[in-house]
């Protein structure tokens, strides 16, 4: 770990209008944050109380450091609260969900009918013998049906485990096993730049092995070419759900059940499955979803993430819908069939909150402001940021381009661990570019150094959370010790794994991991998968990756890579070895470059300095070396 460094910014200051913080749900923030700070459980309960429980909890969290009970013997269901409790209030024929594919194709789902759809695909899932406690993987592209399982499985009380629709056999297969998953729905391809890109292969590779498996539910749109349908294992997704009852009761959850797996990438090993709990989740992401972004019934809505990340989970699904809110999903991308695709979706449904990431961000900025000018952007009210750095020159882009100087911009630092957002600057306070904000109200961070002492301002340290909150994660997949790590690095609190400094104002700036993580586009790469994936190519001795930084992803991943006997460098190799990471990792983790090495920087003990590269690699001082082997 790093020790103390004193780092620059300035102080400029962006001031909104009066008028945002005076209609907000959460006016003034240090009031709403002091109240928080005088009792937080009757802050936690507030806010608990305004969503359903089947009984209510008798206390609000018990706390033996680090497991944290939320909501003990309270009673609920998250997909209840998504669907339920709007049907039988004002929302029945609200606009819940509208899915844009690409080519101008559209879909819209009132609350009544996402209900129903969500119901049949329950007892479809039922039918296939999944009870409460199973765990039921979902990797499907960004359509209507991907939200319709996820809620499926909640309402079941089965335990999905999303896996982005990026990731590779390989990446597949680890988390189809990890999790012990006993059924898997996926769709037989993805629409993607005008072209379909098959998926279904690619599940029917990463089920080999995999004896948890007990069926795969297809989901077929590629209707002129439909693929055919395995039916010892297979099963059509419409079909499955034809004949059953458009009724199903939603299971009653106690509070502390696991809702789902996600899974991230560790620095070192296999990915860790992230279990987040029923009722302190729900809470968290309702809580968040209401105040951040300050949802109201006339909002329409829209997070560019996938569902299968964290974002996707709780801004894309559960938190707006809890909140009854109007939600987008788009399969298409960003610059297709142009660099106006984003803003005609603005202009079109009158998207009134865009959460979307810095690395969009910056790759509009280069596109140019033409495009955006294009459209008309004055439904826009709020403009959110996550996954990585919003630097200030992408702030300001954002703020002046997209928000008109009119718009607050809420850069959202959260993890998938923490299930919601943590820190933030909420709506109505001054913004400082660069820096994400202060704790929200409910959370306790602060920057410390490697004994847990407040850092002052201007000097990083690492970023910590002090006090729990109910959307924690309560475990990693049978992972124990990883997770009592998290809260042994730094004693007394939880590490988040991000370097951080503070301004005068207490407003706190990310600044990067401090482990080998690697952040590509806003996506958490572990270096050691990337690894893995090299060494697991024929022609490849020892592999290490760094981040190196870019202009538009913030990070590309750079390769050095060390041959086994008998192979010699070349750029066909370097071709194949790059295939090799696609196929088996996923295009997401794919380096952009490869270097051939005959050595890499080594402690005496053999672990891989990866450091030492990445200083060599920018030109920089790589600091204390005199662990270093040779
Ligand atoms: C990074 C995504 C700076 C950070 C929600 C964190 C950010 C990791 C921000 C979690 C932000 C996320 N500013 N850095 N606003 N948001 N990060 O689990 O390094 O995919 O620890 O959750 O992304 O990534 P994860």
């Amino acid at each position: 770990m790093a020790e103390d460094f004193s780092v620059k910014f300035t102080d400029k200051q962006y001031l909104p209008d009066p008028s945002v913080k005076k209609n907000s749900w959460i006016g003034d923030y240090q009031k709403a944050y002091n109240a928080f700070i005088k009792d937080p459980d009757s802050f936690w309960d507030k806010n608990a109380s305004e969503l359903h429980w089947f009984s209510p909890y008798s206390k609000v969290k018990e706390w033996n450091f680090p497991h944290a009970r939320w909501f003990p013997d309270g009673k609920t269901n998250i997909a209840y609260n998504c669907l339920d409790r709007q049907v039988q209030n004002a929302r029945r024929n609200k606009v819940a969900l509208i899915w844009k594919g690409e080519e101008d194709t559209e879909r819209i789902y009132t609350y009544r009918q996402l209900y129903r759809e969500v119901m049949r695909m329950a007892n479809g899932l039922k039918k296939l013998g999944v009870v409460k406690g199973d765990r039921v993987c979902i990797y499907m592209p960004m359509v209507p049906e991907q939200i319709i399982s996820m809620l499926a499985c909640a309402r079941i009380g089965a335990v999905h485990s999303v896996v982005f629709g990026g990731f590779g056999a390989a990446a597949l297969h680890s988390r189809i096993t990890g999790a012990e998953a006993k059924v898997v729905i996926t769709a037989d391809v993805t629409f993607r730049r005008g072209k379909s890109i098959p998926l279904k292969h690619i599940i029917e590779e990463a089920i080999i092995d995999a004896p948890s498996v007990e069926h795969v539910v297809v989901l077929r749109r590629e209707l002129h070419q439909p693929v055919e349908i395995h039916r010892e294992m297979e099963v059509d997704f419409y079909d499955l759900i034809k004949d059953v009852s458009p009724d199903c009761e939603a299971e009653v959850m106690d509070a502390e059940d696991p809702l789902f797996i996600l899974y991230t990438s560790g620095s070192t090993g296999a990915p860790k499955g992230i279990v987040h709990t029923c009722g302190g989740y729900m809470v968290g992401a309702y809580y968040t979803t209401k105040n951040v972004f300050d949802i109201k019934d006339n909002d329409v809505y829209w997070c560019t993430a996938d569902p299968g990340w964290i974002t996707g989970h709780s801004y894309v699904v559960y938190g707006p819908l809890m909140n009854g809110a109007t939600i987008i999903i788009t399969e298409g991308t960003p610059d297709y069939p142009d660099a106006g695709s984003y803003w005609r979706i603005v202009e079109d449904f009158g998207v009134t909150i865009l959460y979307t990431a810095p690395t969009a961000i910056r790759m509009f900025m280069k596109m140019g402001e033409d495009w955006p000018d294009k459209s008309n952007l004055s439904s826009l009210r709020i403009l959110g940021s996550v996954g990585e750095p919003l630097n200030p020159e992408a702030f300001e882009w954002y703020y002046r381009v997209i928000g008109n100087n009119r718009c607050p911009v809420v850069d959202t630092w959260w993890q998938t661990e923490t299930g919601m957002h943590m820190i933030t600057t909420m709506i109505g306070e001054p913004m400082y570019p660069g820096f994400a904000g202060k704790p929200i109200p409910g959370v306790v961070a602060d920057v410390v150094d490697k004994d847990g002492k407040p850092v002052p301002h201007g000097t990083g340290g690492f970023l910590v959370l002090k006090e729990p909150w109910p959307s924690m994660f309560r475990a990693v997949f049978k992972d124990p010790e990883r997770y009592q790590k998290y809260w042994d690095t730094i004693p007394g609190y939880y590490t988040v794994g991000d370097l951080a400094v503070k301004n005068k104002q207490g407003y706190i700036m990310v600044l990067g991991r401090s482990d080998d993580l690697i952040v590509v586009a806003g996506h958490n790469i572990g270096t050691a998968e990337v690894e893995s994936a090299l060494v697991s190519h024929k022609a490849v001795a020892e592999a290490a990756v760094i981040g190196k930084p870019d202009d538009v992803k913030g990070n590309v991943i750079k390769a050095f890579v060390i041959l086994r006997l008998g192979h010699e460098p070349s750029d066909r190799l370097k071709n194949e070895i790059l295939y090799h990471v696609r196929i088996t990792l996923g295009p997401i983790a794919m380096p952009s470059e490869i270097e051939f090495v005959t050595s890499l920087p080594k402690t005496r003990s053999g672990k891989i300095m990866r450091r030492v590269l990445k200083a060599k690699e920018m030109g920089m001082d790589p600091g204390d070396i005199s662990t270093i082997e040779d």
